[in-house]
């Protein structure tokens, strides 16, 4: 009942030239008159369709390209080959609601929003219909399903891409818990990263961030990860986790944040420069660089990525001063590696700067 159904709105959506069938927008690829297989309707008699996605999440970084494996077969197996489409979306985080990424009828493709230019489908064995997406951004990490529809057989597959990155603790200029939910969310942007996941907060805890300060995260919570349990930090008692405070209000509650940056596209350095500087000499002095005061995101990218290490305090774009030491040493701080932070001093003492400029 339902299958026939099916066929009638696929013959009539097809007939009439409706702009949408089972959420693709056909409008622009069914004109094709030679290529619309005539709203062909096939009767399977026991054969399946089977798409195959990769179980393990594929690892990316920014800037860089990804592709999201998906292959589909018949079973039985067919002797002929079959006309079919792809469509390739994005899944919200809880696995629900979905954006377009790519359609695709045979050799014609169209994708959508801020994939625009940056996907297109590999097919380098019969039956692939793998993504790559190009010039991987932060927000590109998440659940991705191929779905391949013959006739009526729709089947899908979904891949998990993550970014490999990092994630530091940010406090503004006015010090601690001063951030509700929109803030956080502008300072972690503003410092060119993104608020985190907790998969990724969860991550970096594994590796062994520890904070004693609670901070938003991506889904509305707010949490910190302690890697050494102590008394303020909740107790003694309390085994190393994730501690969360669990969903706070939005608007009203105010915390720090835990933000995500990944690999970087240009280059961040410290400025040998003959003297100490001004925070607003340090920031005309990386533009007599031809490049920019760097943000707090991209020399934590930088230390994690291409283990900058300097033992030379440098002025940030929010105003905030600090060094990255990747091969911890006497009088750099601590004995773990990490990006030393002190705060944010009055503006018109004098230090060294580090610059960032696109390659
Ligand atoms: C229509 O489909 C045919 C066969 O697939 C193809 O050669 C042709 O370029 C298509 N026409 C347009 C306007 O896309
Ligand atoms: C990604 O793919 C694009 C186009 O296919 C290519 O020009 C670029 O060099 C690739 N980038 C990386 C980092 O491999
Ligand atoms: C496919 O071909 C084989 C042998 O060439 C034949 O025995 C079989 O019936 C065919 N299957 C279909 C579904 O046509």
């Amino acid at each position: 009942m339902l299958a026939e159904l099916a066929v009638i709105l696929l013959v009539t959506s097809v007939c009439k030239g409706l702009p949408f069938y089972n959420g693709f927008y056909y409008e622009h690829i069914l004109n094709n008159k030679t290529n619309n297989g005539n709203g062909e309707v096939i009767h399977f008699n026991g054969v399946r369709l089977v798409v195959n996605t990769p179980d393990d999440p594929l690892f990316g970084y920014r800037g860089g390209n990804a592709t999201l494996p998906c292959t589909f077969h018949y079973e039985p197996k067919l002797n002929s080959t079959r006309k079919y489409r792809v469509k390739w979306s994005k899944l919200h985080k809880d696995n629900t609601k979905e954006r377009d990424v790519l359609v695709a009828i045979g050799l014609r493709h169209r994708s959508f929003g801020e994939y625009k230019g940056r996907v297109h489908l590999i097919q380098k064995m019969p039956n692939e219909v793998s993504l790559v997406i190009t010039d991987l951004r932060l927000e590109d990490y998440g659940n991705y399903k191929c779905e391949v529809i013959d006739g009526l057989e729709d089947e899908s597959g979904i891949v998990e891409l993550e970014l490999r990155g990092v994630v530091f603790p940010y406090q503004p200029h006015g010090g601690r818990y001063q951030l509700n939910f929109h803030d956080a969310k502008k300072a972690c942007e503003d410092q060119d990263a993104m608020m985190a996941s907790f998969e990724q907060l969860f991550k970096a805890w594994e590796e062994g961030l520890d904070w004693c300060n609670a901070g938003w995260l991506m889904d509305g919570t707010v949490q910190y990860p302690i890697t050494l349990p102590r008394e303020p930090c909740g107790g003694k008692e309390m085994p190393p986790g994730v501690r969360s405070y669990g969903e706070r209000h939005k608007h009203l509650h105010r915390y720090d944040a835990f933000c995500f940056s990944s690999a970087l596209k240009g280059k961040v350095y410290y400025l040998e420069h003959p003297e100490k500087l001004t925070f607003a000499e340090a920031k005309a002095a990386c533009q007599d660089d031809g490049a920019q005061i760097a943000k707090v995101g991209q020399l934590f990218a930088a230390w994690k990525f291409i283990d900058l290490d300097r033992c030379d305090a440098g002025w940030l774009d929010d105003g905030s001063l600090r060094y990255p030491i990747a091969f911890p040493r006497p009088n750099c701080g601590p004995p773990e590696p990490g990006v030393r932070n002190f705060g944010f001093p009055t503006r018109h003492m004098k230090f060294g700067v580090y610059c960032y400029k696109m390659s």
